[in-house]
């Protein structure tokens, strides 16, 4: 891409977001955007920002990401995740900008048993997952061309809630930990994704949907031993000494979960010539950015 491309950044504040703005090439010019500010439900409002403001590039971050809240709050869920990325794909046409929006595999039924690809079924099992499909048809349906629908999986990074710093506040706090180990799916460092949606603005990648994820797989338990692993190696204060693998049906959510998510990276890498880091060596560079 030329020089000194305006981007805008949606839901800014987020934990996907810092992960891009840690990477962000500088030949970007950054504009930042979050609530209470801008609200991506409310579609005059993000017509009228986005019109002014001229972005050449769009990345969509804003979500309602609290996956047993949206069985709650099921209006919300719709509308965040649903009709907002509607609105900035009408914002994004208007403008002419190519429109980067996040998705997730919980679009799947995780009822497959060999990696995701992107045209497979979809078929979400939770109100989260039926949202964020939404979302996904509100860009389809658009009009808009220029449009790159990323869908990730267990995402984790600085300054966020998320599974690397729950494990590592309980395993210094407790002997035991008990994690599900029939889920499976890809953990996925922020900044892997942050790069990789670079490198696809980047290249001549036709747009559409890809499937974005670390590469290699676990369950959560697998998951769980390796941080805890990785947290001694960092000297990080452990006190945990067994971590038992439950089912998922001995610790139920309100939302159910799909048992499988890993995503076929294919597409990805045939676009781009490039592969995304495995999910341990990714797992140790989040640690090393901790440390910072
Ligand atoms: N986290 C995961 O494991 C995961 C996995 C797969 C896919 N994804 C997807 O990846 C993307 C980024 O996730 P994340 O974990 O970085 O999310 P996050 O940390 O929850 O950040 C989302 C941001 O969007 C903002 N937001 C919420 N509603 C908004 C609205 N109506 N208008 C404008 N901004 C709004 C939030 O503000 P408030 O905090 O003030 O609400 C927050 O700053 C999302 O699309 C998510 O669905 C996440």
């Amino acid at each position: 891409m030329n020089a000194s491309l305006k981007l805008a950044l949606i839901g800014a504040n987020g934990m996907l977001a810092q992960g891009i703005k840690a990477i962000v090439p500088a030949s970007f010019d950054l504009i930042e955007l979050d609530l209470p500010d801008f609200d991506i439900t409310r579609q005059d409002q993000v017509m009228s920002m986005i019109k002014p403001l001229a972005p050449d590039v769009i990345i969509n971050c804003a979500a309602y990401t609290h996956v047993d809240g949206c069985e709650t709050h099921e209006a919300l869920a719709f509308s965040v995740n649903g009709e907002g990325p509607g609105y900035l794909a009408q914002a994004a046409l208007a403008v002419g900008a190519v429109l980067v929006h996040i998705s997730t595999d919980y679009v799947f039924s995780g009822d497959k048993t060999e990696p995701y690809l992107e045209d497979d079924p979809t078929g979400p099992v939770s109100t989260y997952g039926r949202s964020k499909l939404m979302g996904e048809k509100s860009i389809l349906s658009s009009g808009l061309l220029h449009y790159f629908i990323l869908r990730t999986s267990w995402l984790y990074g600085m300054r966020g809630k998320n599974f690397v710093e729950t494990i590592l506040r309980l395993a210094a706090e407790r002997e035991e930990l008990r994690v599900v180990s029939d889920q499976q799916g890809s953990p996925t460092y922020t900044e892997d994704l942050a790069n990789a949606i670079f490198v696809l603005l980047g290249s001549k990648s036709q747009p559409g949907v890809y499937h974005l994820s670390n590469t290699g797989s676990c369950s959560w338990y697998e998951f769980a031993v390796e941080i805890v692993q990785q947290a001694r190696e960092n000297q990080l204060p452990v006190k945990v000494d067994r971590v038992i693998p439950i089912r998922t049906a001995d610790y139920p959510f309100p939302a159910k979960r799909p048992a499988y998510s890993v995503f076929s990276k294919q597409k990805y890498e045939q676009a781009t010539g490039q592969k995304m880091p495995a999910w341990r060596e990714s797992l140790k560079q989040y640690f090393a950015a901790r440390k910072k």
